[in-house]
């Protein structure tokens, strides 16, 4: 015979015995979150990001590079310069504006006493677009990440938009280049001016004096900061 519940706690009770009782439910139990290692996010590393850019083949252009062009200078940079793709020597080579442009980039910069170890630079696209071609909007969503996440690894005081394609793509915009020059904007909480690409200005040399004022507005804007 099985006494009750009722029953057997009236008989300990009698006997001077207090039984605890859990005031917890198994509904009031709360569920342990299952542990998933892959869940964990782990702070971005250069090392990481660099793999992953190099690995990365998230749209067509990794079957025509001939390497990644990853971005390269101070990886503390107070200036971070975006251009708009590799080339065909920086895709030989796997460095950003290396070829012609690049040099009249680098002329810019020393212009505004900096120098390429000075600041940090890299592209909107980390491969080169076939014959240079503009880059497909796909390519530009697909990379997007990359480029974010080495600004945040960076955290420049100033972005410049090296040309229309990096302007309008950071900018969200189909404005002008000759519009959108000129002004601050923000990226991501960054003050972000745009300049002309340098290899419009080696097509246009009529042009070079806009560029030494755009420089001379970076500058300025580049001062007042905080
Ligand atoms: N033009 C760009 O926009 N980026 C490069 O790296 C080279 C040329």
């Amino acid at each position: 015979m099985t006494l009750s519940e009722t029953t057997r706690l009236q008989y300990l009770n009698a006997m001077g015995i207090t039984i605890w009782q859990s005031r917890f439910t198994p509904e009031s139990i709360i569920t342990p979150i299952e542990f998933n290692p892959t869940e964990i996010i782990k702070p971005d590393t250069w090392e990481v990001l660099r793999t992953e850019v190099s690995n990365c083949n998230l749209c067509s252009l990794c079957t025509t590079r001939t390497q990644t062009v990853f971005g390269e200078g101070n990886l503390n940079a107070k200036w971070f310069f975006i251009g708009e793709a590799p080339g065909q020597h920086e895709d030989e080579q796997g460095r950003p504006f290396i070829g012609e442009a690049g040099q009249l980039l680098t002329e810019m910069l020393r212009a505004m006493k900096l120098t390429r170890e000075d600041i940090f630079i890299a592209n909107i696209l980390k491969c080169r677009p076939p014959k240079n071609r503009d880059p497909h909007v796909d390519e530009i969503q697909q990379c997007r990440n990359y480029l974010q996440r080495q600004i945040a690894l960076v955290q420049p005081k100033m972005i410049i938009a090296v040309g229309r394609i990096a302007a309008q793509t950071l900018l969200e915009t189909t404005e002008k280049i000759g519009k959108l020059r000129g002004n601050v904007y923000q990226f991501e909480n960054i003050p972000l001016i745009a300049i002309y690409h340098p290899s419009y200005l080696l097509r246009s040399l009529t042009e070079k004096r806009k560029a030494w004022q755009d420089l001379q507005f970076a500058l300025q804007t580049f001062k007042q900061l905080r």
